[in-house]
């Protein structure tokens, strides 16, 4: 058995995120860790929320709250909806938690041990206006690097470059807009990642089997001058972490927190802890995942994000981990993904702009999102969303295909036969070419899901729902009944069988309507088939099944058009 560790980015406490950020992130690391239990390994999946720096601080105070209230609310707003989308997390966690606080100011001492920080006297940006200091995304300019006008303090959203406030152009206050802005002196840590560059390059040259898009910006700050430059961790705010060395005081530090960019990734270990903690488990089984010295070494360690979170994690989470020295597990695969744009812009969570969770949940279920979102992850280059293509694809692909198969041949079965599985009837060349079809198809289908190519998997599973309509359609039970009953009866016991067969490729992808279609069925046995053949026997004559629900319904144009309209605006 396998053990697959399975990170995705920890989205941000303020707001509820956009289908543009699911699907950038949380959603395929849930197939990937959904289809891995699937196969029988084991699985450890985490996320969590992004609780600390000024977006946190400024959304707490338009609303009136105290941030640390604030964040406890939007956190279980965050875990709700996470729910409904069927997240399936073994622990949702939050960064701003006590576990996270003493590994945050555990790496902080140990990097300062290995003498990977310095103490820099730092210019830093006051806006007159907003009387404080501006820290990085709180200051917009234009790009040094590519000219983009509304980059901002810590990272160009266009080029992805990682940027200092300093750094641009013509600045203002992003709060209040004013240019009323001086430049003063603090001191702050910053981590010496120009001393890990060898040690990066080496590790990055060693991932060949990386996705491109994660190589390729990774590759770019590398070997840019400036790309790995040393970076402040430190940050003059109220709300984070403050300042340790592990446990000591750090003086000269005191008011200040770490940079929300470096206790965050930090996270995806003390979430661990969290899940234990809570459990009241011991510490050795969250090490287990977690330290090669306490048997992680055999973990299989993939973390899914967008790509602008790239550089985070090829470059500054890594120099954290090498540089602290001891045995943390360093992630094996990067699976990054490109921009889901919405019907002709950008999503955007700063102007409401798109369908948001909440939203999306409040229309259709679940499934019908997990599988537009999945088919049409923007993997090779950005992708779009559109109405259009979303009513297409429903229509279609679980309407027309999946939905149709379930409920063509669990009606036929009851109304011709009984609501059991009938006995009659041996199989014939027809049902040997569907059965070798379909073997083929399901190496591919591994291969690309092991491989966590999320639109090709959808593309095959489809495939693979085809067939059977295909099937279907050529033996016609309806027609074989008049003639030869028997004949219909094995026909429609393999229908009934291909539809468990189908509810278990598919949990990954519509993980409701597949345990909907597993309890119609009344199928107790759901385990990842190996031979086709045999899966196609477990459902034995006799069995007693009933009718699924409609598992998919069709989006009417009315809804089409209505939801566009709907959504077309600005959500205030
Ligand atoms: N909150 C960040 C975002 O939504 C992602 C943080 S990922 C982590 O873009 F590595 F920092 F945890
Ligand atoms: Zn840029």
């Amino acid at each position: 058995m396998a053990r697959h560790l399975i990170t995705s980015a920890i989205p941000y406490i303020n707001g509820i995120k956009h289908l543009g950020n699911l699907v950038g992130s949380q959603l395929p690391a849930d197939l990937f860790a959904r289809y891995q239990r699937a196969r029988g390994n084991e699985v450890l999946f985490l996320c969590a929320t992004d609780e600390h720096g000024t977006p946190a601080e400024l959304a707490a105070a338009k609303v009136g709250k105290p941030v640390a209230e604030y964040c406890a609310e939007m956190h279980a707003v965050q875990a709700e909806i996470a729910k409904g989308f069927g997240l399936s997390f073994d622990h949702f966690g939050r960064s701003s938690s006590p576990q996270n606080h003493t590994l945050t100011q555990h790496f902080a001492g140990r990097l300062a041990d290995a003498d990977l920080i310095r103490e820099v006297s730092e210019k830093q940006v006051y806006s007159h206006a907003d009387k404080r200091f501006l820290p990085d995304r709180y200051i917009e300019g234009t790009c040094p690097n590519c000219g983009y006008d509304k980059a901002r303090g810590d990272q160009c959203e266009n080029c992805t470059k990682q940027l200092d406030p300093t750094d641009l152009i013509d600045p203002r206050s992003a709060i209040s807009g004013s240019t009323d802005l001086e430049v003063r002196e603090t001191k702050h840590l910053f981590l010496r990642q120009s001393q890990m560059r060898d040690r990066l390059n080496a590790w990055i040259d060693s991932k060949g089997d990386w996705p491109i898009l994660t190589t390729s910006i990774a590759r770019k700050w590398l070997n840019d001058g400036d790309g790995l430059r040393d970076r402040g961790i430190t940050r003059d705010l109220d709300w984070g972490i403050p300042v340790r060395k592990g446990t000591e005081d750090w003086p000269g530090m005191e008011g200040k927190v770490f940079y929300v960019w470096f206790d965050a990734p930090i996270e995806y270990i003390a979430c661990a802890k969290e899940w234990t903690d809570a459990a009241g488990a011991p510490d050795a089984d969250w090490e287990r995942w977690w330290r090669t010295d306490r048997g992680a070494a055999d973990v299989r360690y993939t973390q899914f994000m967008g790509k602008d979170n790239v550089p985070f994690h090829t470059l500054s989470f890594p120099a954290t981990i090498m540089g602290a020295a001891e045995d943390w597990k360093l992630v094996d695969y990067i699976k990054s993904f490109n921009y889901l744009n919405y019907d002709g812009g950008q999503f955007s969570t700063s102007q409401g702009r798109g369908v948001f969770m909440d939203q999306a949940l409040s229309i259709l279920p679940a499934d019908y999102w997990r599988w537009w979102l999945l088919s049409h992850a923007p993997e090779s280059a950005d992708s779009e969303f559109t109405w259009d293509n979303f009513q297409t694809s429903v229509n279609k692909d679980l309407a027309d295909v999946l939905g149709n198969f379930a409920s063509r041949v669990t009606k036929f079965c009851r109304s011709k036969f009984s609501e059991a599985v009938p006995a009659g009837g041996s199989m014939t060349d027809r049902e040997a070419t569907l059965i070798n079809d379909l073997q083929t198809r399901l190496t591919e289908y591994q291969t690309q899901m092991d491989a966590i190519e999320v639109r090709k998997a959808a593309g095959t599973l489809r495939a693979i729902w085809v067939l059977g309509n295909e099937y279907l359609q050529d033996v016609a039970p309806w027609t074989t009944i008049k003639t030869d009953p028997a004949q219909a009866e094995m026909q429609t016991r393999l229908g009934l069988n291909l539809i468990r067969l189908y509810a278990i490729l598919s949990s990954p992808f519509i993980p409701n309507a597949s345990a909907e279609l597993l309890a119609a069925l009344d199928a107790t046995q759901d385990d990842w088939p190996d031979d086709i053949a045999t899966a196609l026997t477990a459902l034995p004559a006799g069995h007693a099944f009933t009718v699924p629900e409609v598992t998919f319904r069709k989006i009417t144009d009315e809804e089409r058009t209505d939801w566009q309209a709907r959504f077309s605006g600005i959500r205030s």
